[in-house]
């Protein structure tokens, strides 16, 4: 049996979700996608409508198969949380089910089990505010968003993860060095992920033998990132300073993915994975 994986934070065709999925999909995985509540609707029209089709395209010619779009607010764990204004927001009520809890059971009554879990969605409302000038509400919704909400999928989809499976996360080397201008409290999330990446390699490992790891890639023009506003600056700056000069695609990070689930990877865990052409690596402009 091909191995079933359910990806998080995928809502059109420039993300690194997107291509996660079809690298995962390439090797023959069944594709599952949790889309956020407010971008669904223009996720499943452009996917009805073709949009996506020529992104679509695989290796062998054939076109990714998404078996099943999931509406998802990672930032709710049940629909004990979800707020008033939220419930009836226009933007959510159009869906059902979205909440972390509600999506894992809906997987679970669809499917019953899944093998990969992939996390690749961040948030964070002041992200482009210094870390000085961002708020308590700001600072805490960016690691509820970023962080807390690989904690809470991992924590629901664990029970329904075959042993031997695996989970992917996006971080990004803010988490270590400054970079000015990812602030709103983005670079403590991405250092919280990576930390909590160690922990629960040896929490989910031991309670499910399943595998925890973190791609820490560089930066790509996707709409989250174009949000930021600085993000042709970085891709700039990368291109010119990394080890390799030239320019980053999503499917190398896409394909490191497809390499970390599966079982070529079966002996790394809890391991922040740097897929950014070396730029980490530098310590002075070339
Ligand atoms: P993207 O826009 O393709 O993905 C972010 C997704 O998160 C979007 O689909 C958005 O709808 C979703 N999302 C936001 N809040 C959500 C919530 N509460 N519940 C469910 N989904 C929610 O952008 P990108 O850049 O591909 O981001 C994917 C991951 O890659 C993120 O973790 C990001 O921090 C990370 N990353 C991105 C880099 C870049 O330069 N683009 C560099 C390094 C890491």
């Amino acid at each position: 049996r091909g191995k079933r994986a359910f990806i998080a934070g995928v809502a059109d065709d420039n993300g690194y979700g997107w291509a996660i999925a079809k690298s995962l999909a390439a090797a023959g995985a069944e594709i599952l996608v949790g889309t956020w509540v407010p971008a669904l609707n223009i996720f499943e029209t452009g996917l009805r409508r073709g949009k996506f089709d020529e992104s679509r395209v695989l290796p062998n010619g054939s076109l990714m198969e998404i078996t099943k779009v999931y509406p998802l607010d990672a930032v709710y764990d049940g629909p004990e949380d979800v707020p008033e204004d939220v419930k009836t927001n226009k933007r959510y009520s159009g869906a059902s089910n979205w909440t972390v809890k509600e999506v894992v059971e809906t997987v679970k009554k669809d499917f019953g089990t899944i093998d990969i879990l992939v996390h690749s969605l961040a948030n964070g409302p002041e992200v482009s505010k210094p870390l000085l000038e961002t708020s308590r509400y700001g600072y805490l919704t960016a690691v509820s968003a970023s962080s807390y909400s690989f904690v809470s999928l991992l924590k629901h989809f664990l029970p329904i993860m075959n042993p031997g499976g695996a989970t992917i996360s996006l971080t990004y080397i803010a988490s270590e060095r400054t970079i000015p201008g990812y602030g709103g409290g983005m670079s403590s999330a991405k250092a919280a992920l990576e930390s909590d990446t160690r922990v629960l390699a040896y929490e989910a490992g031991k309670k499910g033998q399943i595998r925890v790891n973190t791609i820490s890639a560089g930066p790509l023009g996707s709409r989250a990132a174009k949000a930021i506003g600085f993000i042709e600056k970085m891709i700039d700056y990368s291109f010119a300073n990394a080890a390799l000069q030239k320019e980053l695609r999503a499917d190398e990070v896409g394909n490191v993915a497809a390499f970390l689930v599966s079982p070529l990877a079966s002996a790394i865990t809890g391991s922040v994975v740097y897929v950014d052409n070396g730029l980490n690596i530098m310590g002075a402009a070339g």
